[in-house]
């Protein structure tokens, strides 16, 4: 297993180009999979959840060519079954359920279990399915899905932490295909599903109101190949502005959606850290001291769980007391006690983290235990005194293509090591 190792204390200064978003293009992978003709996908990032994705939609029988950051999939004799080994790798393969069933009228997908950041049912995806016509079957470990015919509905998809995300896109392509209208209630209004309605509009499809609580398909017979650019990744954004703002120093994002970013650079905004427009491009660094700030997790445009690990390694720093609430996941919280490591001074109460920040950080060894909390030790460590070592960071390549390159183009003094046992 590999680690980074990071001599912290270095200001961050350059500029760092922002690859396309993990989260759109996984969607939008298993989107090929409605047409029997050739999607061209850009701005593909190279990691490891989106090779699993292709293997996935190899193993169902599409050709998949991906290099330098273009996808082209060509799905066109495909079956419906997708082996446990292959989706228990990453829980976002779920959504090749939704085209699977639309175009075959069957699937049969392996569930694909719990997670370290929480339970992560699909209820709201099957309930979505069993709207439009679908019998819905688990055993053994698998949901099968089949349906004669899928017919539009209208529908509630919220749950009990709001909107789903991956529910929403799966739904949306079991529907572009049906007949009729469907009517999508409580959407997830997130970039990436509006990216996903983009694509599928591209290919063919009838869709309004993506990016609103209400998304409203109206089923084709049909649906053609398509080429589209992936949207740039808002967490890989905020995870480069954040760690410009923990080291103290100065950087350009360029390839960045800041409308796709309102909730995080409010915040940064609020901890005394400026997020400035040039051109294209935004400029990041901090006005002064950092100063506290309380934040809680929401569905889009709410500030994004998926970055609330990296602004915690930042407020770790801000004297004061800053209160984090996690709404969406239930056990993101892992990275608190590997940031207590380093010195932070952090304690869970419920769903909320109290950060007493201000303490000095210091390098240590930690372990990297999901995606973003591998990202929140990396911050940490950059703006650390001394050596910190982030163990297990495969689970950092999952979702961030490159970063330790990345961070040394900035000037951070980082380095890739096989893990000693
Ligand atoms: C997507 O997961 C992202 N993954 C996650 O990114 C992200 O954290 C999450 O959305 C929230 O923004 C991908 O896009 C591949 P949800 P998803 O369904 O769609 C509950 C990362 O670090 N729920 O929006 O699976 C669920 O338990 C990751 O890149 C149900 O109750 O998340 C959670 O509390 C990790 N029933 C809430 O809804 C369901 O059927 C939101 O989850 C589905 C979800």
């Amino acid at each position: 297993m590999e680690s980074f190792l990071i001599k912290g204390g270095v200001p961050l200064h350059g500029t760092v180009a922002i690859g396309g978003s993990k989260n759109a293009a996984l969607p939008i992978m298993a989107a090929a999979l409605l047409t029997d003709e050739p999607c061209v996908i850009r701005g593909v990032p190279h990691l490891s959840d989106t090779e699993f994705m292709a293997q996935i939609l190899e193993s169902l029988g599409a050709r998949v060519k991906f290099a330098d950051g273009t996808l082209t999939v060509c799905a066109r004799k495909i079956h419906g079954y997708a082996d446990y080994e292959l989706v228990r790798k990453m829980r976002g393969s779920i959504c090749i359920a939704g085209p699977l069933l639309a175009r075959l009228r069957r699937a049969r997908v392996s569930l694909p279990g719990g997670c370290i950041i929480g339970a992560r049912p699909i209820n709201l995806h099957l309930k979505g399915f069993a709207a439009l016509g679908a019998t819905i079957q688990i055993a053994g470990g698998y949901v099968a899905a089949t349906a004669k015919k899928l017919t539009g509905a209208t529908m509630f998809l919220g749950g009990r932490a709001g909107s789903t995300v991956l529910g929403t896109a799966n739904v949306m392509m079991a529907a572009t295909l049906a007949e009729g209208v469907t009517v999508i209630e409580s959407a997830a209004c997130e970039p990436e599903v509006v990216d996903l309605a983009n694509f599928l509009q591209v290919m063919g499809a009838n869709i309004s109101g993506a990016g609103s609580p209400t998304i409203t398909i109206t089923g084709v017979k049909k649906l053609h190949g398509a080429e589209h650019q992936v949207i740039p990744d808002r967490i890989e954004a905020a995870t480069f502005a954040i760690a410009a703002a923990a080291t103290d120093g100065e950087i350009t994002l360029k390839n960045v959606r800041a409308d796709h970013l309102r909730a995080v650079i409010d915040k940064l905004n609020e901890a005394n850290v400026s997020v400035q427009r040039r051109g294209e491009a935004l400029v990041v660094k901090r006005r002064g001291k950092l100063k506290p700030v309380d934040i809680t997790t929401l569905p889009y445009s709410g500030f994004p769980t998926d970055v609330q690990a990296q602004m915690m390694s930042l407020l770790a720093l801000a004297p004061g007391i800053s209160i984090i609430t996690e709404r969406i996941f239930e056990a993101r919280f892992m990275h608190v006690s590997e940031l207590a490591r380093l010195g932070a001074d952090i304690e869970i109460e419920g769903p909320s983290a109290i950060v007493k920040g201000g303490k000095p950080l210091s390098g240590a060894p930690v372990m990297a235990s999901d995606l973003r909390a591998s990202a929140a030790l990396v911050i940490a460590g950059l703006a650390a005194k001394g050596e910190t070592q982030v163990n297990r960071i495969y689970h950092l390549d999952r979702g961030y293509e490159k970063m330790d390159a990345k961070l040394r183009k900035l000037g951070a003094r980082i380095r890739r090591i096989q893990e000693k046992t």
